[in-house]
């Protein structure tokens, strides 16, 4: 077991008390991973370094996807890891198809570079990352249109999400999974799947708690896992609009972090993982990352402050995927089969 050093220079074995979950193989999957998109600001070979950095604090699930472009950096960041000490085993990788490797002869390809890139035999978890086909370049404008972007399409889903079955069948992959997935696209998926997804990687902070689409994904074994935990504070420009709302600056988050004296983003974490989500915050800064998973190990919070964290929800959803809209004059509501129809 890989052993790291705590701040008063005690050795002590982190990466074993960070709190894991139990997925639909039984397979275990810690509730604390890093985040690796960060492409607008970072250079890859920052984010790889935070790879490495954080699996030397105690980290061992890294949130990764062929269209973060990094993959090959970080793939020799867990080479070293691995050379460093740490087993196969204990490391939890996740990646993600992209949007444009959807058709049914390209699933098997995409994940077969991702595995290249990575330099690993197999990922711990594979995500369809959005349920829309729709290329868009990367970094491109929200207003950016693809001339072929289509609506959700239950059976092209599922052909694509057969070959995802079979990368499980293949050996390649342990676990499959989706994001950013609505009750009624879940409904489908949980109704036609020969395997059930085992996570949905979703928007997730206190400003942002989705308690339907939460509870469903709960009541159907399926595990949360939380992107945006600290409300994306450095998202770029086109991300951001005038309404979005700032968790980090939440007078409520404030006071539950000054009455522990520690920053507000690990409070967010806090909540995050004692309400059963999974969360992978960003951070190429080790004392961010290291504040990240301070926050999994210490005190739990008290009924009271998750009470009132969930207290606090705005509805603001952050990333709104306005890049993968199909019409003309459509608002980024329609993505989110808010009425409980899927939109076409
Ligand atoms: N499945 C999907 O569709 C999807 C979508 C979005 C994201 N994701 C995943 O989710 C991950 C996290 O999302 P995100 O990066 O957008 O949001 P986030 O984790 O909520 O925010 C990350 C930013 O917060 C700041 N930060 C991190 N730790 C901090 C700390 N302890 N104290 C103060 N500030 C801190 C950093 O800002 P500075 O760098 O400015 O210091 C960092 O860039 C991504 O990296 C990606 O792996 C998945």
């Amino acid at each position: 077991m890989f052993m790291s050093s705590s701040e008063n220079g005690a050795n002590v074995d982190v990466s074993s008390r960070v709190p894991c979950v139990n997925l639909s193989s039984g397979d275990r999957m810690p509730m604390l991973g890093l985040g690796t998109f960060g492409s607008d600001t970072y250079s890859s070979a920052q984010i790889a370094a935070a790879v490495e950095g954080a699996a030397a604090a105690g980290y061992r699930h890294f949130d990764c996807a062929a269209v973060y472009g990094n993959e090959a950096e970080i793939g020799y960041a867990l080479r070293r890891i691995m050379k460093g000490g740490v087993s196969r085993e204990e490391l939890w990788i996740t990646s993600k198809l992209w949007n444009d490797m959807h058709a049914e002869k390209n699933v098997i390809p995409a994940c077969e570079k991702t595995l290249k890139d990575l330099q690993l035999d197999h990922l711990d978890l594979y995500l369809i990352h959005w349920p829309f086909p729709n290329y868009h370049a990367p970094g491109c404008d929200v207003t950016s249109r693809s001339a072929s972007a289509q609506p959700y399409i239950h059976e092209n889903y599922m052909k694509t999400w057969r070959q995802l079955e079979k990368l499980v069948e293949m050996g390649w992959v342990r676990n499959i999974g989706c994001s950013n997935m609505t009750i009624p696209k879940l409904k489908l998926l949980l109704r036609d799947c020969a395997i059930k997804p085992a996570v949905n990687e979703m928007e997730l902070h206190p400003h942002f708690q989705q308690p339907e689409l939460f509870q469903f994904i709960v009541d159907h074994g399926i595990i949360p896992v939380g992107f945006c935990p600290l409300g994306s504070p450095s998202r770029p420009a086109r991300d951001r609009t005038d309404e979005d709302t700032v968790d980090l600056e939440d007078p409520v988050i404030i006071e539950i972090a000054d009455q522990r004296g520690v920053h507000p983003a690990e409070i967010c974490i806090k909540w995050a993982v004692q309400r059963g989500q999974a969360v992978i915050p960003f951070s190429v800064k080790r004392s961010q990352y290291l504040s990240n998973l301070r926050a999994v190990l210490s005190e739990p919070l008290s009924d009271v402050e998750m009470r009132a964290i969930a207290g606090i929800d705005k509805n603001c959803r952050l990333i709104k995927g306005q890049v993968f809209l199909w019409k003309e004059n459509q608002s980024w509501q329609d993505l989110w089969d808010i009425d409980g129809r899927i939109a076409q």
